[in-house]
């Protein structure tokens, strides 16, 4: 009798113990350190993940030197059985740097000095320096995406955002390969410093929409987007395969932006991920070829891809591509109008032991005419911009040694 009373009671024994279980206040495990995002004047959104358990998520932050503490309660998404938490503050102060502390379930799962943000400066007098690489979670154990992180968190001065240029994760974009071959890697680094990639042609081998665009939170439409820093304005533009996502809504997209900001920064970065011109490896991508002349004629200054897994700083081109002969000096730079700079920094995580040139390249490239400077090492560049000069570095990844530079006067 009693071990039929037992039997019958046992669905009702297990149904209420994972009620509780349910119910009850149980610590998440952090699955992944929290990054920043959409640091703006008055803005900043922090996600970090945990496992499904958390219920509710919260953000402790305080300004440096102040123990006013302000309490921001996030969002909870769940994505591959796994929970992203994120909060978005706003009505913060620009120019300040603020401490945070992560709640899930109420249980603080991060917290000290290691994790503080700094909003961006009002106005467009502050120099400011951001980073910028491509092809960077590439597969383990032969990425080197945890060289750049290093030497980018041992700057002498923080930079204060850093650019993605495609291929973020390898081999197919999925989110299920973020956290081993980026997040970890890069964890120290996106703590403190704002991250805004652009897909390349792997992280379009599976479907952005549900890998690219849940591991990231950017402007616009997560594809193509703007945000400005201090006298900069950046526009990051998805080549997808190298046809460009939407081309012709993209292109209508990049003209207006360009157009709407006439005149109102001092310097302009478009960056994304393939290339136009090259003497690399990859052949010369006409899609990319076919905006220089939307580029030049609304004097963009730089332009930084990836997809070549190596450095390569093209001379100054003009609408055509046609490079300015008149420029014969590659360290210092006047800038003059309709003209701007093509860099590959594709050697983020990920190098080719053995490559030959596109035999196309090979032909035309023969006397490294359009060529400034190539390096074939891990490598990210650093980019400093004070006032009406920006100064360019290509900085080794493995010793932290700069390989080359120049500076834009205007
Ligand atoms: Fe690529």
């Amino acid at each position: 009798m009693k071990k039929t009373v037992l039997i019958l009671c046992l669905p009702l024994l297990f149904a209420f113990a994972s009620y509780f279980k349910s119910n009850s206040n149980e610590k998440p495990q952090l699955l992944r350190e929290p990054y920043l995002q959409m640091v703006r004047e008055k803005t900043a959104t922090i996600t970090w993940k945990t496992d499904a358990t958390a219920k509710n998520c919260r953000v402790e932050i305080h300004k440096e030197n102040s123990s006013k503490t302000i309490v921001k309660e996030g969002t909870l998404t769940l994505h591959e059985n796994n929970r992203f938490n994120e909060v978005v503050f706003d009505k913060l102060k620009p120019n300040t740097k603020y401490y945070y502390s992560i709640y899930s379930n109420g249980y603080k799962l991060a917290a000290g000095e290691n994790y503080y943000f700094i909003t961006n400066p009002k106005g467009k007098k502050t120099a400011f320096s951001f980073y910028a690489l491509g092809d960077i979670g590439a597969k383990l154990p032969h990425s080197f995406a945890d060289k750049p992180a290093l030497v980018i968190k041992k700057l002498e001065t923080q930079p204060n955002f850093g650019l993605g240029l495609g291929d973020i994760v390898y081999s197919k974009g999925e989110s299920k390969f973020y956290d081993k071959q980026l997040f970890e890697p890069f964890q120290e680094v996106f703590k403190n410093i704002p991250f805004y990639p652009v897909p390349g042609n792997h992280d379009w081998y599976s479907d952005p929409e549900k890998n690219f665009e849940k591991e990231w939170s950017l402007p616009n439409n997560e594809h193509f987007y703007s945000f400005s820093y201090s006298n900069a304005l950046f526009i990051g533009l998805d080549s997808s395969k190298g046809e460009f996502y939407h081309y012709e809504k993209q292109l209508e997209w990049l003209k207006e932006t360009l157009k709407n900001n006439k005149d109102k920064y001092d310097w302009t970065v478009v960056y994304l991920h393939h290339n136009g011109k090259t003497c690399s490896y990859k052949p010369n991508y006409e899609s990319v070829i076919s905006i220089y002349k939307v580029l030049a004629s609304n004097n963009v200054d730089l332009v930084l891809n990836g997809h070549a897994h190596t450095y390569e700083r093209l001379k100054p081109y003009d609408g055509l591509g046609d490079i300015d002969p008149s420029q014969t000096n590659h360290t210092n730079y006047n800038k003059q109008d309709e003209k701007f700079i093509s860099i590959t920094v594709g050697a983020g995580g990920k190098l080719n032991k053995k490559w030959t040139p596109d035999p196309e390249n090979e032909k035309n490239c023969k006397d490294g005419s359009i060529v400034a400077h190539y390096e074939h090492v891990p490598s990210f560049a650093l980019i400093s911009i004070d006032q009406n000069t920006l100064k360019f570095e290509g900085i080794n990844s493995l010793n932290g040694e700069r390989f080359d530079g120049f500076t834009i006067t205007k």
